[in-house]
């Protein structure tokens, strides 16, 4: 099975949570748009749902494939949210945003009652960190910010590049019209501790620690989908 094959395992599997009459956030990513090609079959074949797009990306293309849209504000209270991940470790903490759309990703995860990851197994880890964390910073203040950054994280014993993400065009703007520094930290062993520090910092709009908010995993590998429950890889 290739790395294409696995993430629409762990979408069929994802869609299976789906019931008639949901309102669902739908993620953001390559794993999260093979979930929106099955539900876009299924939304063909009769399925009543009500979704709340993560990014401007998966919008468009769950017009593009019929899949009925609403904004957060009209449907601020949602039943569930599937939606990709970089980094998954065992008590079900997430490292997201490398598709840009972290922002948008948390407050509609926020929103929902619960949250199923889906994933491909490359993406479980022992320790989150080696996947350069996404920190979505307002372009105003950015020398200042990225010093507040720096400093915060040295507080915690943590080091590493901070680059601000390009694009083709110059500095990657978010659908929300921040830019993106990625913290290569290499390994977080104090997640909460970091995800507190960061918030605190005026310039940091939001970060890509996702803790406390996954309900569930589904993970393919080889072999198949399995899911991960916090504290039971
Ligand atoms: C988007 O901003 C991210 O949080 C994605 O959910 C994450 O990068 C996973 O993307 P893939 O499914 O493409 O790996």
């Amino acid at each position: 099975m290739d790395a294409r094959q696995m993430k629409i395992e762990a979408a069929r599997a994802a869609l299976a949570y789906v019931e008639s009459g949901m309102r669902l956030g739908i993620g953001t990513g390559s794993t999260a748009e093979e979930f929106v090609r099955l539900l876009a079959e299924k939304v063909a074949a009769g399925l009543v749902i009500e979704g709340v797009p993560t990014s401007e990306r998966t919008a468009r293309l769950c017009v593009e494939l019929g899949v009925p849209l609403k904004s957060l504000d009209e449907l601020p209270e949602l039943d569930l949210t599937i939606d990709g991940a970089d980094e998954v470790d065992g008590a079900l903490r997430l490292i997201k945003g490398g598709g840009g759309a972290l922002l948008r990703e948390k407050i509609v995860a926020a929103s929902s009652q619960r949250m199923i990851v889906i994933a491909d197994e490359s993406k479980v880890v022992q320790t989150l960190g080696a996947f350069a964390l996404p920190i979505e910073v307002n372009p105003f203040g950015l020398v200042s910010t990225r010093i507040q950054i720096e400093k915060t994280a040295t507080r915690l014993g943590l080091s590493g590049a901070l680059n601000l993400r390009q694009s083709e065009d110059g500095n990657f703007t978010t659908d929300g019209g921040h830019f993106i520094i990625d913290a290569s930290f290499g390994r977080i062993p104090d997640a909460e501790a970091l995800s507190i520090a960061l918030n605190s910092i005026p310039g940091v709009v939001e970060h890509g620690l996702f803790i406390n908010m996954a309900t569930l995993a589904i993970i393919a590998g080889p072999s198949g989908a399995r899911t991960l429950q916090a504290n039971n890889t």
